[in-house]
């Protein structure tokens, strides 16, 4: 554990540095089966993931999510569900350890979790030793039941009970984006969730009553103006993919890229046991994966809206860019992109492009074509697509 002391004589840990540097990616099993799990589907998951060749481009976290816990013992100890995990954690743990993996689990800064599980309030030294003692890797920290609790001073309390249990786990802030956790939480957590939670569409949201579900598009939309807030070991979380889990194989391919363009954590969110070969190709895109994973750690922009089609750039390291091209609509939408006509600039990476002065290569990472940016781009989108570009430079013109 690292302890600073401060200039007014106070002690106070911080989050477990170096982790995180990339966006986290991993598997979570809430979206895909909620409250049925047990540690035989966490096990399979582990091996899906080293199988379908998910570990070899970067996905390492399993994450269990709510309702894995029993109750706790007589010493407040936290227990896990005796029927669904059996073994134990640290025997599950053990497993996916052994896999060359990690494990990530779930607790809340209420008394009960969103499923009405008991929460970490009051026992978060002590959950925090225990999950540092079963091989715990990754901890979402979730915000039910918790009125008239400061946000700030909840998450910090966990940070700091983490830091003390001595094992680095990545903190990963749930909060929904209600107390705007970018303004305070880049010394809190590793990552925290800008938006309520993700439902499984492309542009609608699904409002039950008690709350809302916000498909891929609405969350889009929500990043605006927060992209100065992320960068290495801090980022905007955009929640779960549904990658997987029923759009269509083009909006599957345009939800993983915008997550990687807005350099959000990747944590699949479909059942990696029996997923088609269609969802594996598109989880293990090599060219996309890159682009999320880029040391840089800049978020993309938006730099241009024209009706339904958006383009987004993210400044990559070598000089280079990644470029999405976003067709909103359920229309196919033709562009004519003449780089000439549109300097490329960012103020927060202090990185410009005048295509006049100089041309880039690209090269698409979906369909593998190249080009460069001496000639205008002419494609035409499918509906609920991109074109996910990565300009390399430059070529000599
Ligand atoms: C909240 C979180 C979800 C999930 C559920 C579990 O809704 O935002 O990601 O963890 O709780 O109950």
């Amino acid at each position: 554990m690292t302890v600073f002391i401060g200039a007014t004589g106070n002690c106070w840990a911080q989050k477990a540095e170096g982790l995180a540097s990339t966006p986290q990616m991993g598997w979570n099993s809430w979206n895909k089966f909620a409250c049925d799990i047990d540690e035989r589907l966490i096990r399979e998951t582990a091996d899906a993931m080293v199988r379908q060749g998910l570990k070899d481009v970067g996905f390492q976290y399993v994450n269990i999510d709510d309702c894995w816990q029993g109750q706790r013992d007589a010493d407040g100890n936290i227990q896990p569900d005796p029927k669904r995990f059996p073994s134990g954690m640290k025997a599950l743990a053990d497993y996916v350890h052994g896999k060359g993996l990690k494990l990530g689990i779930y607790s809340d800064a209420g008394a009960t979790t969103c499923g009405g599980r008991p929460g970490s309030r009051g026992h978060e030294y002590q959950d925090a030793r225990t999950y540092a003692r079963w091989g715990i890797d990754y901890v979402k920290y979730d915000w039910c039941d918790t009125p008239g609790l400061n946000a700030e001073a909840a998450y910090t309390t966990m940070r700091d009970a983490i830091a003390k249990a001595g094992r680095p786990m990545v903190f990963s802030i749930c909060e929904w984006g209600m107390s705007k956790p970018w303004e305070w939480a880049g010394h809190v957590g590793h990552s925290w969730r800008t938006t309520p939670d993700i439902y499984n569409c492309f542009d609608c949201e699904y409002s039950p009553g008690f709350s809302t579900g916000l498909g891929v598009l609405r969350i889009l939309d929500k990043q605006a103006n927060l992209r100065k807030f992320a960068g290495p070991g801090h980022w905007n979380d955009m929640d779960m993919l549904e990658v997987g889990n029923g759009m269509s194989e083009d909006e599957d391919r345009a939800h993983l890229s915008i997550w990687a363009m807005m350099a959000s954590p990747l944590i699949l969110g479909n059942d990696l046991r029996s997923m088609t070969e269609a969802t594996r190709r598109i989880l293990t895109n090599p060219g996309v994966i890159a682009v999320s994973q880029d040391k840089l750690g800049v978020q993309a922009l938006r730099i241009l809206a024209d009706g339904p089609l958006e383009i987004y750039a993210k400044p990559l390291e070598g000089d280079q860019w990644a470029l999405m091209f976003l067709n909103r609509s359920n229309q196919a939408v033709d562009v004519r992109h003449d780089w000439k006509a549109h300097l490329l600039t960012d103020d927060l990476s202090k990185r410009s492009v005048d295509f006049k002065q100089t041309v880039y290569r690209w090269s698409d990472l979906w369909s593998k074509k190249t080009g460069d940016t001496s000639a205008k781009l002419e494609a035409r989108l499918a509906p609920h697509s991109v074109l996910m570009l990565r300009l390399t430079s430059p070529a000599k013109p």
